[in-house]
């Protein structure tokens, strides 16, 4: 390891142990050695620095770390050090955050997100949704003449004011300024038709996200504190359970359990499932958690850290929710409570949201109409996924037995069960696979298992008919 990386290495150390002081001082003795040698250039020279000034800005001597900052992305600039710039442009972006310059945190997130993406940092890749219709006809025709540049912070600004970022809201004050941001439920519950650009079409509410990688969007944030301190790990572990969601994915349990990867070393987390086709569906979630807004009230409070009140006493077990029993996650309280109030309109428009049916020539009508035949006779499918919803009438939960499948997600949940998926809207939640971690890549996947599962016996026809039935569904 080079001597700034040492460093750097020590500095973080100091940071997180509280002593900043002392981080300043082996951080700022490092830098100079850097420069006695020529080596102040290079890119680790400036990573070591972005951590200094960092450190500066923590001490509360934020006009010297703004200052510094503006100088170090000027010399990384002029020695053309990119991981050197991207990393002063986060702490850069950090700094002015908490100093309440929004609009230079965007602008410098905005230009850290495109070295990082140049660096073939994945982080760029979370992809956010853009709502055509909010987006008025003259910049909708400016976008598709290529004369708007999608990566330039005034057009997310711009996007963000018109509330065309599907699931994200900005909060802008009398003069335009953005003071505050947040994420809806749509971030990962909806998404859009593609019908203008990628990325760019009709808002299709309910319709699960499976090219947003969340693990990526939070990775970004400068400030992993929040996390660290819950999770009760460094910095470098939650770094890497994030990096392994990949799109599509986000794992709802870590935050209480902080089980972040399967004994196989795969992620713990689970692919985001559709938010419509929910009606008459009694537990919510691939475990049977609670009913939908029962659901609805945990995500609000304890994912999105709405202010309400939340009561769960089952995450008190201390064995299976360390997290939560530690934090008193199931005994959230808070004055006024903002999220209960909204819960009962919130849970009618859920389960109003329809599945959506299969655009025509998705499946093969005649070979679908066989395949309802297997899936209700041969295939045993009806058993759990009955008609009409495709789960369960009742109490919908199975073992993990009873489907020949691991117990690891099914154990996180205080159900220990595994919920019958409704077979509502495939075709809308086909991407990043089936079941609740995407394991089988696509529906001959599933029915082979279920065969194999079962003992079912199926011909090569009954399958691929068995196919198309749920391709029609
Ligand atoms: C960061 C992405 C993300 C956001 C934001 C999010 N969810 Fe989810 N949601 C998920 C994932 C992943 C699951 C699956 C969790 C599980 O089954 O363990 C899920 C599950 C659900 C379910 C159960 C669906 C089913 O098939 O039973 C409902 C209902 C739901 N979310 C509602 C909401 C609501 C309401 C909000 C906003 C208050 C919200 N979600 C915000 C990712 C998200
Ligand atoms: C014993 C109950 C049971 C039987 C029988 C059963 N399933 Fe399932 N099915 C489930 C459960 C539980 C899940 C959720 C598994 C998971 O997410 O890990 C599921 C998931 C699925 C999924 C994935 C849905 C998604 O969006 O991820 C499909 C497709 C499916 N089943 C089709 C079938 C077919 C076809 C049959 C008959 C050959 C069948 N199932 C028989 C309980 C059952």
């Amino acid at each position: 390891m080079s001597v700034p990386r040492v460093a750097m290495f020590l500095c973080h150390c100091h940071k997180s142990s509280g002593d900043l002081n002392r981080a300043v001082r082996i951080g700022e003795e490092a830098l100079q050695g850097c420069r006695d040698q020529g080596l102040d250039g290079s890119d680790d020279y400036f990573m070591l620095a972005a951590t200094v000034m960092e450190a500066y800005g923590d001490l509360g001597d934020e006009a010297h770390a703004a200052a510094w900052a503006r100088q170090l992305v000027t010399q990384a600039e002029a020695a053309g050090s990119r991981s050197g710039q991207a990393a002063l442009y986060w702490n850069a972006s950090l700094l002015a955050e908490r100093d309440g310059r929004l609009d230079d945190a965007l602008e410098y997130s905005h230009r850290a997100i495109a070295h990082l993406g140049e660096l073939g940092d994945s982080r760029d890749l979370a992809r956010l949704k853009v709502d055509s219709a909010a987006v008025p006809a003259q910049t909708a025709a400016a976008i598709k003449a290529g004369r708007v540049d999608l990566d330039d912070p005034a057009v997310t600004l711009a996007l963000l004011k018109l509330n065309a970022v599907v699931g994200v809201k900005g909060v802008f004050n009398g003069s335009g300024q953005i003071t505050s941001m947040g994420i809806t439920c749509a971030l990962c519950h909806s998404t859009v038709d593609d019908s203008f650009a990628p990325g760019i079409g009709r808002r299709l509410d309910g319709w699960p996200n499976r090219d947003l990688n969340v693990g990526a969007i939070i990775s970004l944030a400068p400030n992993k504190k929040p996390l660290t301190d819950l999770l009760g790990v460094d910095e470098a572990a939650v770094g890497q359970a994030l990096a392994a969601w990949g799109p599509g994915k986000f794992d709802a349990t870590l935050s209480l359990d902080g089980k972040a990867f399967r004994p196989d070393g795969k992620t713990g987390a689970t692919l985001i499932p559709p938010a419509f086709g929910l009606a008459g569906v009694d537990l919510a979630t691939y475990t049977g958690w609670g009913s939908v807004t029962y659901w609805n009230a945990l995500v609000a409070n304890l994912e999105m850290h709405g202010r309400g009140n939340f009561d769960d006493d089952r995450l008190d077990d201390a064995s299976q929710f360390p997290v939560a029993a530690r934090n008193r996650l199931g005994h959230v309280r808070n004055q006024p409570d903002l999220v209960t109030p909204k819960l009962a309109a919130l849970h009618v428009y859920q389960l109003a949201i329809p599945a959506p049916k299969p655009p025509r020539g998705y499946f093969d009508a005649a070979a679908a109409r066989r395949g309802r035949v297997i899936f209700e006779g041969k295939g045993q499918c009806q058993s759990c996924h009955m008609q009409p919803r495709g789960t369960q009438a009742g109490w919908n939960l199975v073992t993990p037995a009873d489907i020949c499948t691991d117990a690891f997600t099914a154990s996180r949940s205080p159900t220990g069960r595994y919920r019958t998926t409704p077979l509502v809207g495939i075709f809308a939640r086909s991407k990043g696979g089936f079941y609740h971690d995407g394991r089988y890549a696509n529906l001959a996947a599933v029915v082979e298992h279920y065969d194999d599962c079962r003992g079912l016996g199926l011909t090569a026809r009954e399958k691929a008919d068995l196919v198309q039935y749920l391709r029609a569904r």
